[in-house]
This record gives structure tokens, C-alpha cells and sequence, in this order.
């Protein structure tokens, strides 16, 4: 059983002045940049490059638009309200086995494809960072180190129970940051003020996903940048492959490991939901972010999709 900690921060304005004081004294600076990193050896990590053509007149349209009655979890179809209910339950039912399943399920995967995001962001000293849905805190503990002493990492997110297992986990690692409850869709935060955020496999679970790519807009200040690591569409010789594994695979780990069989095969299911790359990247350009771009890594399993806010 985990320890019970210091209470999570429910409102950023709440608890500013605290936060400052944590990211002035407690982060760990000592991370340093030396070393190789998925950057400069790409393919390693089957990364490919690609920029986004698209014009936002040329986006398909998703399900966003319009404000719909009705949503998508997973292949059900569900009520806009009770969306967020059901992604509450499948994390707070797996929010205290989610770093196991993530290296089992990944084979280890999902730390090259964050470590390339890491890479990407190229967090410097004294950068302001926002971690939405940052669960379990890898990003943010690496953004933390990477902002040192003057900087501001912030780990968020929607749910409490992966949040106390992040806060946990980088407190018990020496890594402070502050750590909000927050939705990704009405960020607690002053417009222009982060120079990074990022979102890893979070925006596959919102229910309004146009809302909060113009939350992340919003709060990036004039030449930040947004990363987004997602689930995206797979390259099609290995779908069939990559569906067996998903439909048979995951929700049996998800048994075994976690308990939890639905929650799995809801993450497989949300998967073939989620827009596939260039629809992703419309979406950014449609939010008003600027050079729009997307990596494929790992044939397309993921995407790490980036963009630039260029004016308030
Ligand atoms: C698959 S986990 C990803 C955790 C972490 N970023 C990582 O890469 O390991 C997805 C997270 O998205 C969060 N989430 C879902 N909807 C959200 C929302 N509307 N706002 C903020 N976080 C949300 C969930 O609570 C969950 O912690």
C-alpha cells in the first residue's frame, strides 16, 4: 500500500505561490543534455518524419464538431456527459498497475517513444512546462530535471489516482513538482504562460478533443511548442498483426496483471477511435498552432505530432 502523501493540489491559483517555492528549491537540476538520444539515431526507434500538408479546410471532420449529442468510448457509443465518468473508472482501476502493464504491453516500447518526446521538447533551464494527463509522471520527471531550479514543471491531470501514484513516484525519486488536478479541457492556467506543454496518450481519452488542443494553444506562450504522443494508425502491412495482438493480447494482460480485462480492450478500442495522423495534425492547425508535424514512430503504433503557437 502506498504511503498516504501531503494532499493534491486542486486549484492552480491555490496553490501558485507554494508550487513556485517547490520548483525554486526541490527539482533536481542535475539531468544534463550529453549522450545520445532517439534523436540522433532516429531510425533506431523506427522513427520516420513527416509534415503535415494538410490545410485545415482539408480536415475530415471528427466528432468534436458541432458539439455532438453523443460520443465514442471506445466502440460504444456513449453520452458527451458520461464520457469522462467511464475514463475516470478505467484509470483509477488501473492506476496502481499502469506502469507495469505499460512495459509489458509495450515490450518496453513506450520509454523510446517518450524519450524521443523528451527529446523533442529539448526542455532548457528556466522553461515553463505543463505535463497534461501526465499521469504516472514520466515526462514531467525528465521536464523537471531538464528546467532545473529556475524552471516550472507542472504534472497534471484528470485523475486523482494516477495523479498520487505520479506525485508519489517523483517525490520518493527527490523530483518535486507541482501536481494538479486539472481537466485538459478547462486549464486552470494564464494564457501565454508555458513554453512546452506536452499531453502523452491522454487526448485519445478526451471527450472534446478540439476544446483542449485550444486550451494547450491558449496557455503556450507566443513561440512555445506543443508535443502530443498518441496511439495513431499503424502501417497497414502490420495491422493485422497489430489487431490480434490488441484484441487478444492486451485485455489478457490486463486480466492477468492488472485484474481489469475491459480496461484494456477499452484502450484497444479507443486506439481505432482516435484520428489517424494527418487528421491529428489538422486538428492542430485547426487549434491556430503553427508548422504542424508529425514523427511516426515504431511503423505508426504512435505519433508524436508537434506544433508552434506564433502569435497571442
Ligand atoms: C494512458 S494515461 C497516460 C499517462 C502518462 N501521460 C503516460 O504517458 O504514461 C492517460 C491519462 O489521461 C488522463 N485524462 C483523460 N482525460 C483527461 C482530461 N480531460 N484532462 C486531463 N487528463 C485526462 C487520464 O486520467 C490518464 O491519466
Amino acid at each position: 500500500m502506498r504511503a498516504a502523501g501531503p494532499p493534491i493540489l486542486g486549484k492552480a491559483a491555490r496553490c501558485a505561490a507554494l508550487c513556485r517555492a517547490m520548483c525554486n528549491n526541490g527539482v533536481l537540476c542535475a539531468a544534463g543534455r550529453g549522450g545520445e538520444t532517439p534523436l540522433d539515431r532516429p531510425w533506431r526507434a523506427g522513427i520516420s518524419i513527416m509534415q503535415n500538408t494538410n490545410t485545415p479546410s482539408s480536415v475530415p471532420p471528427t466528432t468534436d464538431a458541432g458539439a455532438p449529442e453523443s460520443t465514442h468510448f471506445g466502440y460504444q457509443t456513449v453520452g458527451v456527459a458520461e464520457k469522462a465518468g467511464k475514463v475516470a473508472e478505467v484509470f483509477h482501476s488501473v492506476a496502481d498497475r499502469y506502469d507495469v502493464m505499460n512495459d509489458l504491453m509495450s515490450v518496453g516500447l513506450h520509454r523510446i517513444w517518450k524519450a524521443f518526446t523528451i527529446a523533442r521538447a529539448n526542455v532548457r533551464p528556466g522553461m515553463k512546462v505543463l505535463d497534461i494527463a501526465g499521469g504516472t509522471g514520466d515526462l514531467a520527471k525528465a521536464f523537471a530535471r531538464a528546467a532545473g531550479a529556475s524552471g516550472e514543471v507542472w504534472l497534471t491531470d484528470i485523475n486523482d489516482s494516477m495523479l498520487r501514484v505520479g506525485r508519489d513516484r517523483l517525490t520518493d525519486k527527490g523530483v518535486l513538482v507541482p501536481a494538479a488536478v486539472c481537466d485538459a479541457e478547462r486549464l486552470p492556467f494564464p494564457s501565454n504562460y508555458f513554453d512546452r506543454v506536452t499531453v502523452a496518450f491522454g487526448l485519445r481519452n478526451m471527450t472534446h478533443k478540439d476544446r483542449a488542443l485550444a486550451e494547450m494553444r491558449r496557455v503556450l506562450k507566443p513561440g512555445g511548442k506543443l508535443l502530443v504522443l498518441e496511439f495513431s494508425q499503424v502501417a497497414r502491412p502490420l495491422a493485422p498483426l497489430y489487431d490480434w495482438y490488441s484484441f487478444n493480447v492486451l485485455p489478457w494482460l490486463g486480466k492477468k496483471v492488472a485484474g481489469d480485462e475491459a480496461s484494456y480492450r477499452y484502450l484497444a478500442e479507443s486506439i481505432r477511435m482516435h484520428p489517424d495522423q494527418s487528421t491529428l495534425a489538422g486538428m492542430l492547425e485547426a487549434a491556430g498552432l503553427s508548422r504542424v508535424r508529425y514523427f511516426n514512430l515504431s511503423a505508426g503504433v504512435v505519433a508524436l505530432h508537434e506544433g508552434v503557437k506564433l502569435d497571442y
